[in-house]
């Protein structure tokens, strides 16, 4: 594990070894690379059942065909409302029954079409310690605010942005010299370790509920 980077997530019991997951993502896709990766290694005890994607070209597809893991593209530019385009993500990841949906890097708002469709099985990813600095540009905000430790927070999403409940964090240091690319990236290390930690737990704690409510 790479130095300075403070991991915390509640231990939870063992996820269901057949739990399916479905990932949203708009751009690079390293999150995606590192859970497909961590699926693959069997660190996270899930595997990766589709991904969907808003834009044709991004880096997130070219991971899926790496990992041969089907993917779709919906762009959101098709269609005339936020809620059109929830419809088809939602029909989209029903046809691939997911136990949770995981938004590594999806930049679109939620709608409540998406959000109610899979409630409690939305995770998301956010460059922050939250439940500072939500929302746009969140690492910039951090600098801003002249904080001395800095992070990102795995989460359930809820209507609210970057709102719900939180899964893990991890913590990394300000150093004098950073600007927001720098800092970026030493959070995107964090967030490679943190992930498919966060999500594995999370699975284990869905998996408990699903025991112990039928
Ligand atoms: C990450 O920094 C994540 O916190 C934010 O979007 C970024 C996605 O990066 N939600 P990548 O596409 O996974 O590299």
């Amino acid at each position: 594990m790479p130095e300075n980077i403070l991991i915390s997530v509640p231990r939870a019991a063992p996820a269901a070894p057949s739990s399916k997951l479905a990932v949203l993502a708009s751009g690079r896709g390293s999150n995606f690379q590192r859970l497909a990766a961590a699926s693959a290694e069997g660190e996270l005890r899930a595997r990766i059942v589709g991904l969907v994607c808003n834009n044709a070209g991004a880096g997130c597809l070219s991971v899926a065909d790496e990992f041969g893991i089907p993917s779709a593209v919906i762009d959101h530019r098709a269609f005339d409302s936020r809620d059109e385009f929830d419809a088809a993500v939602v029909a989209q990841l029903r046809a691939w029954s997911p136990d949770l949906v995981v938004m590594a890097g999806w930049m679109r708002i939620a709608t409540p079409t998406l959000v109610d469709a899979f409630h409690d099985r939305i995770v998301n990813i956010h460059p922050s310690l939250l439940p500072s600095f939500r929302g746009m540009n969140a690492v910039r905000q951090a600098l801003d605010a002249g904080v001395t430790v800095a992070g990102c927070t795995v989460h359930v999403v809820r209507l609210e942005v970057d709102g719900g409940p939180i899964i893990g964090q991890a913590v990394v240091p300000v150093l004098d010299d950073d600007d927001e690319g720098t800092l970026h990236a030493r959070i995107q290390l964090a967030e490679h370790q943190l992930y498919p930690a966060a999500v594995d737990a999370y699975l284990g704690r869905l998996s408990n509920v699903t025991t112990k409510h039928g």
